[in-house]
């Protein structure tokens, strides 16, 4: 099979790239990946992952032979056809996404036919017609141009590539296009001549690239418009859990993204939400309801504060402990956390914080001025007046409910992700408040 599969180079060595090489690895292909991070480069061919993603080691290993890690980028120029570009885009101080490293990598590319530039970077709609410009402009129009978002979660990120639900290809229709479906090809549905669960869309660059910032878009308001529920349902003796369970039972609303909380983070849906916006706003138009997603989310993340106080009245003095810091389990992610600015808002209003995360806990220290971090969740909550899940890990769900009110100061316990018993907790003596959870 290895010999048949078109080989492939990667540009950037983060989740989205990482995971790209080695997905298409485990497809058959012989992948280089490059970064310019050549202290990254060392520990990847140390066989050391510089992120936590669960199966992604286990696959990095069954696939060694297949992959070349190397900071320099004429190597994947030499062996593959295919670049697949996979370097960050962060948000800059405008709201709009940073493409400095995109423009890097697309200057970097020589004068070539037999070459393409694949994106996997979420990038705002427009870009690739753009950097088609500049290939012209710079007597490089042979070098092809193909929009291909990437729509993995962290956690499940590996899973996700090999089990997709779309696979969405932008692209002018000719060889660059039809390789990457080819690549594909096996994650496709039988129709598409695959054995896989993935539709294909193929369309043009722009659609393509819309889809992306749409999808994440659609994911946030769907959450922003849970949380403003589960809000509601605390003023009118509503259970949210109950509201979304009969919401999501409608086949065209759905069950998923429909769990009220203390708002979404990661490195995604802020970004891309205020990306989009700004995206509407750079070409006139005035897109009003992300404006509410992002600030329903801001907020959403300081309510917290409110259900202590109104618990343990000022929380000056007062001990909180956090039980989980990443922006949702099973990654070491603390972008855009809710933890960050909770614990922030937490010690402004004179509250003593500690917290404990199964995985992010170092990644997090630098980022958490003055909060002491426990190395378990009991140490965490001993002598705490209040506890407030912040990320939903399994180990949280798990937990002995008895011996934490046991450690505990007092008897608070603030679940932030409605993933605790709300009934078990209050047997084991505890004031059990979710969010939008009936009292
Ligand atoms: C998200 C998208 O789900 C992916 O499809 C996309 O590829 C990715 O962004 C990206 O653009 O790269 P991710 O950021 O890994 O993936 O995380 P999600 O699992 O989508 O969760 C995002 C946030 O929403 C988390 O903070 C989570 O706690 C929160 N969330 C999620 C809720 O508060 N409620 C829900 O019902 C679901």
């Amino acid at each position: 099979m290895s010999a048949e599969r078109e080989p492939v180079g990667v540009i950037g060595t983060g989740y989205v790239g990482l995971v790209t090489a080695v997905g298409f690895a485990e497809l058959g292909s012989d992948v280089v990946c490059v970064d310019i991070d050549a202290e990254k480069i060392a520990r990847l061919n140390r066989g050391e992952i510089p992120i936590y993603e669960p199966g992604l080691a286990e696959l990095v290993e069954k696939n060694r032979e297949r992959l070349t890690f190397t900071t320099d980028i004429s190597v994947a120029l030499d062996r593959a056809r295919l670049l697949f570009v996979a370097v960050g885009t962060p948000p800059t101080y405008s709201g709009d996404a940073d493409l400095s490293a995109v423009h890097a990598v697309v200057g970097a590319m020589p004068a070539s036919d037999r070459h393409a530039l694949v994106m996997k970077s979420t990038v705002p709609v427009g870009t690739g017609e753009a950097i088609k410009r500049v290939f012209a402009e710079q007597g490089k129009s042979g070098f092809r141009y193909v929009s291909c978002p990437e729509f993995l979660k962290e956690g499940t990120a590996v899973s996700d590539f090999l089990a997709p639900d779309r696979v969405v290809v932008g692209d002018d229709g000719d060889w660059a296009g039809d390789a990457v479906v080819e690549l594909y090809r096996p994650l496709l549905v039988p129709d598409e001549g695959g054995n896989g669960p993935g539709q294909l869309v193929r369309t043009d660059i722009a659609s393509a690239e819309m889809v992306k910032l749409a999808s994440n878009a659609f994911l946030a308001t769907k959450i922003s418009f849970i949380n403003e529920i589960a809000n509601v349902c605390e003023e009118t003796g509503a259970d949210v859990v109950e509201v979304a369970r009969g919401m999501g039972l409608d086949e065209r609303i759905g069950p998923k993204f429909l769990n009220a909380g203390i708002g979404f983070g990661g490195s995604c849906f802020p970004k891309d939400v205020t990306a989009l916006k700004q995206l509407a706003g750079n070409s006139g138009y005035h897109f009003q309801l992300l404006n509410s997603v992002i600030e329903v989310n801001e907020l959403q993340k300081r309510r917290v504060i409110g259900k202590l106080e109104k618990h343990l009245g000022t929380l000056i003095g007062k001990r909180i402990a956090l039980l989980g810091l990443a922006f949702k389990p099973n990654t070491d992610d603390m972008r855009e956390a809710s933890s960050l600015v909770l614990s922030a808002r937490l010690q402004a209003a004179g509250a003593e914080v500690t917290a404990f995360d199964p995985i992010a806990s170092e990644i997090a220290a630098p980022m958490l001025r003055g909060v002491t971090l426990a190395d378990d969740a009991i140490t965490a909550a001993r002598g705490a007046d209040a506890v407030v899940l912040v990320t939903e890990w399994q180990e949280f769900r798990d937990l002995d409910l008895a011996e934490l009110r046991s450690v505990m100061a007092g008897d608070v316990l603030i679940d932030g992700r409605n993933a605790l018993d709300g009934d078990a907790a209050a047997s084991a003596g505890l004031r059990y408040e979710g969010i939008g959870r009936r009292a």
